[in-house]
């Protein structure tokens, strides 16, 4: 019997649309000879609806897809997922959805109570992987070396305005201000003149009470995909991100704008670096307790040292985004990937007493 699998996307998150594309690569990949998927979408208002085989999901005429607000409505509790009085029977949920609500681990505990096998991390791991501030301690003491910064609270910023920048200086220009559970470079700054740390931190805090100030790493930025095959963590190929040199970072419209970045795989690094990479990413992924998938995002100095700066639980997952480019220069079709993601989703290692 097929199993089938509920695709999760859209959500209350800013990539609510970046959530809809990955799900129609998912859904045009899937392997039909054993999953026959079912859509599932959240509006950007928070409802539930079970999404229509015609309703698509692709860039058109280059909008982007979102999920409808008029579709029937899908009801999600203990009981598992139900639709018009009628349960959906799903045997395993792929949450695609990305930041708050999604990635963050509060539907990942939706799950657990409703006992339903899902794809990708836990509760705890996923919570832990969002919140900057909480993941880069954990790495630090599993010997990954992290940005030197600080955490910045608003209700800290608002009364010693004067202590933090010290602490900044202390830090030494440039540095990075960026939300603590943010996404997509949004609310980020670089930050070249202390004349300017306040607009930052202000710009941060508005997606994010909680704000990090690290210093900037001079290096490349360069990435690695975990995918547990068979039970087994591996890491991919290692990818090298490149940015038009109009962009000073790899900020918002340089991930989204057409053309701005490419990833070169494998990266042009030697092999010791690279496996020095490939293991810090399976270490990390292990460090946070991840199950399933994640992308790992490192700098790497010109004196090779590296660094990891953030781990992605539910990376970008269309057919063209660099996780699934990265499996796919690694011998791992995109099909093969979502199969491997079910596959280890019924082993059920991410749950509550889990990885
Ligand atoms: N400490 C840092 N040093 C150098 N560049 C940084 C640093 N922190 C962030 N950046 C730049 O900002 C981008 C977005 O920051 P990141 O922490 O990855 O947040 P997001 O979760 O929004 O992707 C990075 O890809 C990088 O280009
Ligand atoms: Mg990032």
């Amino acid at each position: 019997m097929k199993k089938r699998v509920a695709i999760v996307c859209g959500g209350r998150s800013s990539e609510h649309e970046i959530s809809c594309i990955s799900a129609g690569g998912v859904l045009a990949a899937i392997d039909r000879t054993l999953y026959e998927p079912v859509l599932i979408g959240i509006t950007k208002s928070g409802s539930w609806v079970l999404i229509p085989d015609s309703h698509s999901m692709q860039i058109q005429g280059g909008s982007l897809p979102v999920v409808p607000e008029n579709a029937p409505a899908v009801v999600a509790d203990v009981a598992g997922f139900s639709s018009a009085g009628k349960a959906l029977n799903i045997d395993i949920v792929f949450p695609l959805l990305h930041g708050p609500y999604g990635e963050d681990g509060t539907i990942q505990g939706l799950l657990e109570i409703a006992d339903t096998p899902y794809v990708g991390s836990g509760v705890l791991a996923s919570a832990v992987a969002m919140d900057k501030s909480f993941a880069k301690p954990i790495f630090a003491s599993h010997g990954i070396a992290t940005a030197p910064g600080i955490v910045v609270k608003k209700s800290e910023w608002d009364v010693n305005k004067a202590g933090v920048t010290k602490e900044v200086e202390a830090l030494g220009l440039p540095v990075f201000v960026k939300p603590a559970r943010g996404g997509s470079s949004r609310g980020t700054t670089k930050v070249k003149s202390i004349d300017a740390l306040a607009a930052a931190v202000s710009e941060a805090h508005r997606f994010d009470p909680k704000a990090m100030i690290e210093k900037a790493i001079i290096g490349a930025e360069i990435e690695c995909a975990v995918l547990e095959i068979d039970g087994v963590v591996k890491a991919s190929v290692v990818g090298k991100i490149h940015i038009d040199s109009k962009f000073e970072f790899y900020d918002f419209e340089a991930k989204y704008l057409d053309g701005a970045t490419s990833i070169e795989l494998p990266a042009p690094i030697d092999l010791q670096t690279t496996s020095r990479i490939q293991e810090s990413a399976v270490k990390a992924f292990q460090a946070l307790g991840c199950s399933g998938l994640a992308r790992v995002d490192f700098f790497v100095t010109p004196a090779n040292e590296v660094i990891i700066n953030e781990l992605n639980t539910m990376p970008g997952f269309t057919a063209t985004s660099v996780f699934p480019k990265m499996w796919a220069a690694s011998g791992v079709s995109y099909p093969d990937v979502i199969t491997h993601l079910l596959k280890s989703a019924e082993r059920r290692t991410n749950g509550v007493l889990g990885n």
